[in-house]
């Protein structure tokens, strides 16, 4: 049996709703994402001989899964989940991988402690748009610290939720750490169907310009237009 072949058991579908129930802010979604949009998430991304991912947020393993098809041999991964039990299934279902109990925020202490710096992708299932934003600062600081220049953060955002004040700030702080959206698409084949970004670490200095010339624009001031690669304009 090849457990990265698996589909989500009903068990653990049924842990992700319970789990949600909980804590609805941290869980942020009622159900797993589909394999569409985990496909989606890694879609375009180099995953060359060596490559280094790092899984923020895994739940119960829908992006893991196919990071784990696409990953080759000497491919190292590393997961952080704060939910005991998804920790638990991630290690019984991909045996492969590295699955720390811990938060997101401490990606650079747990990263540089198992020698995986620097990292070349991010792949981000957390809830941005329920998170304190505290800690959604760490959790940015801590990725544009750990990926390499050239090295991508993925995420995705629902549809309905897109113009939310929260999910309009999130992609204001992303600009301003990793500047233009790099990639932008839609899968439809989610519930809810989502969008799916990836931002790229600037080679150099963000082009958007100081932090406090965005951090002083209010999101209600910004459109879709700030947020695309120069060139999609
Ligand atoms: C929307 S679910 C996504 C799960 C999975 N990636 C998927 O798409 O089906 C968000 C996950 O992020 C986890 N999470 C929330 N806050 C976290 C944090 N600070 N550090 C690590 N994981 C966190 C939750 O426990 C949950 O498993």
């Amino acid at each position: 049996m090849n457990p990265e072949n698996d589909p989500p058991s009903t068990a653990s579908s049924n842990l992700f709703f319970a789990k949600f129930l909980a804590n609805p802010r941290l869980v942020g979604a009622i159900a797993p994402s589909s394999r569409f949009l985990a496909r989606k998430m890694l879609e375009g991304l180099d995953l060359n001989s060596g490559v280094r991912i790092v899984e923020l947020g895994p739940g119960s393993g829908s992006f893991t899964n196919e990071i784990f098809h696409a990953l080759p041999d000497d491919g190292q991964f590393l997961g952080i989940e704060r939910e005991r039990a998804f920790v638990e299934i991630l290690r019984e279902r991909f045996t492969r991988g590295d699955f720390v109990l811990d938060s997101a925020a401490r990606i650079r202490e747990i990263a540089d402690k198992r020698g995986l710096l620097p990292v070349d992708h991010i792949i981000s299932g957390l809830p941005f748009a329920g998170l304190p934003p505290r800690l959604t600062l760490e959790v940015l600081d801590g990725s544009g610290d750990v990926l390499r220049p050239g090295g991508t953060f993925s995420t995705f955002q629902y549809l309905h939720a897109y113009h939310f004040a929260s999910a309009r700030t999130f992609r204001i702080r992303m600009a301003e750490r990793f500047g233009p959206i790099r990639r932008l698409c839609l899968e439809w084949r989610n519930l809810p169907p989502a969008y799916v970004f990836t931002w790229q670490k600037p080679m150099a200095a963000p082009r958007v310009g100081p932090r406090v010339s965005i951090e002083s624009r209010r999101p209600q001031d910004m459109s879709l237009h700030d947020y695309l690669p120069q060139d999609r304009r």
